[in-house]
């Protein structure tokens, strides 16, 4: 029976109907928020223990030089993990590591691996494989990533940025967990946080490689998880907004931007945990930090992704613009 010929012998049973779908629409609503709510500011995550924490283990955090990556390595230092730092700068690193002897001192032992992960046929990949021989690793931060250096149409990116995105951003993390992972198995317990970003959610005009490589990450993340969930094997895919960095070019903290070490904190406490990716039930993936699981929830509530989409569009083209004239405003001041 059609609606319409509901409606004509059944005037009552439409609005009935009607009414209940909007019900169970709102029952819903009311329930993944409660969820959202309850996990990013109730809910602590797995403990760091379980990953063999003050027990001898190793954590591998890549682009450890900087900003978010640095303040995995202090902060798994503090815990009680043995700390390998990776990525191109010695004297960063080594900064890095000073910084996580001066809070642990001599309890906690560290490694530098100096790679460029750009270079598929670098030595360094040789010298990390080599490093992690025989070492018990409980936890992998594929940090490391590359962006562009200010929003672009595609056809007009420099050939060597979309190389090294795609080179950092994708092979390379594919190419680091592939050395980490097998232990892991072996040993049946490990932890791997894969750091993306909301422009792997929602697509990025004028960002589209660095986007389109975070949504690789994101369902690549989601597809390893359920893998090696039966290793005792925990996959977190972090979805990030923005955080104070290099890289964001953003230099002071705010509510929604928040400094490397509150993002990481905020991390390390929610493993296991979806906080503001649990409105839309992305598997393995956590937005923890409260204001970006606020963002996200809010996305997810009005679900209009061309809008959003559109918006975005706008906000890169005037990036790009003011990104110009500072450029140009630099060359003439030289
Ligand atoms: N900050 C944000 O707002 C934001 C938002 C969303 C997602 N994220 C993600 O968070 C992660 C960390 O970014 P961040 O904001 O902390 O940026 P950052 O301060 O610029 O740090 C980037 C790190 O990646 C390393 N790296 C870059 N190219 C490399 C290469 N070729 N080989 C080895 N290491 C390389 C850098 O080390 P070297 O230069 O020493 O090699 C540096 O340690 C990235 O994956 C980024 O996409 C950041």
């Amino acid at each position: 029976m059609s609606l319409g010929s509901l409606a004509t012998y059944h005037p009552g049973s439409v609005v009935v109907f009607f009414s209940a779908l909007g019900f169970l629409t709102f029952v819903i609503v009311v329930v993944k928020t409660l969820s959202v709510f309850v996990q990013t500011f109730m809910l602590k995550g797995t403990q760091l223990r379980k990953f063999g924490a003050k027990s001898g283990s190793w954590a591998v955090v890549t682009g450890a030089s900087g900003g978010i990556g640095r303040e995995f390595a202090i902060q798994l230092g503090k815990a009680g993990f043995n700390v390998l730092v990776a990525s191109r700068n010695y004297h960063q690193l080594a900064e890095t590591v000073s910084q996580i002897n001066a809070n642990c001192g001599t309890q906690v032992q560290t490694k530098i691996v100096i790679v460029d992960l750009s270079n598929g046929r670098d030595d360094g990949f040789t010298r990390l494989v080599d490093a992690c021989q025989g070492m018990d690793i409980g936890i992998l931060v594929n940090n490391a990533g590359k962006s562009h250096e200010m929003p672009s149409d595609f056809a007009e990116t420099p050939k060597h940025e979309i190389d090294d995105i795609v080179a950092i951003n994708i092979s390379a993390v594919l190419r680091v967990t592939s050395i980490v992972l097998p232990g892991m198995i072996q040993r049946k317990r490990g932890l791997i946080l894969n750091i993306g970003s909301f422009a792997g959610s929602i697509p990025s005009p004028m960002l589209a490689t660095y986007s389109g490589s975070k949504a690789f990450l994101s369902t690549w993340s989601t597809a390893l998880g359920e893998e090696v969930t039966r290793h005792g094997i925990t996959v977190q895919h972090l979805n990030t907004y923005f955080v104070v960095s290099d890289m964001s070019k953003i230099r002071r903290s705010s509510a929604l931007v928040p400094t490397p070490a509150s993002y990481v904190r905020s991390c390390l406490s929610k493993i296991g945990l979806s906080c503001g990716a649990a409105f839309t039930g992305r598997p393995h993936t956590c937005t923890p930090f409260w204001s970006h699981a606020f963002v996200d929830w809010g996305m997810g509530v009005i679900g209009w992704k061309s809008g959003i989409i559109a918006y975005t569009h706008r906000l890169h083209r005037s990036i790009r613009a003011r990104a110009l004239r500072k450029k140009e405003r630099d060359a003439k001041s030289q």
